[in-house]
């Protein structure tokens, strides 16, 4: 490995570990891990449309892909009330549960019709709307 890969992977690892540091509870710990990877993937698309990266229609179709599988997870892993102080999420979520868990399919339903749906550049920022409304939907009522 070079260097500067070497160095990059450790950046990388350390912002990961960072943005979890001092979550105890792991229950929390699991469903950050899920929101993360759900954002790792939007990112890929969003710098496809934004041109920062090259253009590869399989590569946002399986970014889409791994969005819908991990928003199936969202519920599951929301079920059990955990709470940790470094957790944005709001205590509601447990009071309004099937509102929580509607959100959380709506946004795996909208991603999962997207998928293979992206042929050209031009497909990118309308499908990244449609996803990126649902994340808001949520993160708006539930999320601090
Ligand atoms: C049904 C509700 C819901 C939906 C839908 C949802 N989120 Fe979240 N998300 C949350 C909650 C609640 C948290 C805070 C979790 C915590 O801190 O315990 C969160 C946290 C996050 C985080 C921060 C994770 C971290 O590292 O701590 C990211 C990134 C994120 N969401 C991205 C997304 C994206 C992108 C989408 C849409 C594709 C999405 N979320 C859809 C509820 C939702």
């Amino acid at each position: 490995m070079k260097k500067a890969t070497i160095a990059v992977t450790l950046i990388a690892l350390g912002t990961a570990a960072l943005a979890h540091g001092g979550v105890k509870n792991k229950d929390v710990m699991a469903r950050m891990e899920v929101m993360k990877t759900i954002g790792d993937q939007m990112k890929i698309v969003g710098s496809m449309a934004k041109g920062q990266t090259a253009f590869d229609a399989a590569a946002a179709n399986a970014a889409l892909t791994e969005v819908a599988a991990q928003a199936a997870q969202i519920a599951p892993m929301f079920e059990t009330q955990a709470e940790d102080p470094k957790s944005e999420a709001l205590p509601i979520i447990w009071q309004q549960w099937d509102d929580f868990a509607k959100l959380a399919s709506d946004t795996e339903i909208a991603t999962e019709a997207l998928i293979g749906s992206i042929t050209t550049e031009a497909d990118l920022a309308p499908a990244l709307g449609k996803i990126g409304g649902t994340c808001k939907a949520c993160h708006s009522k539930y999320r601090e």
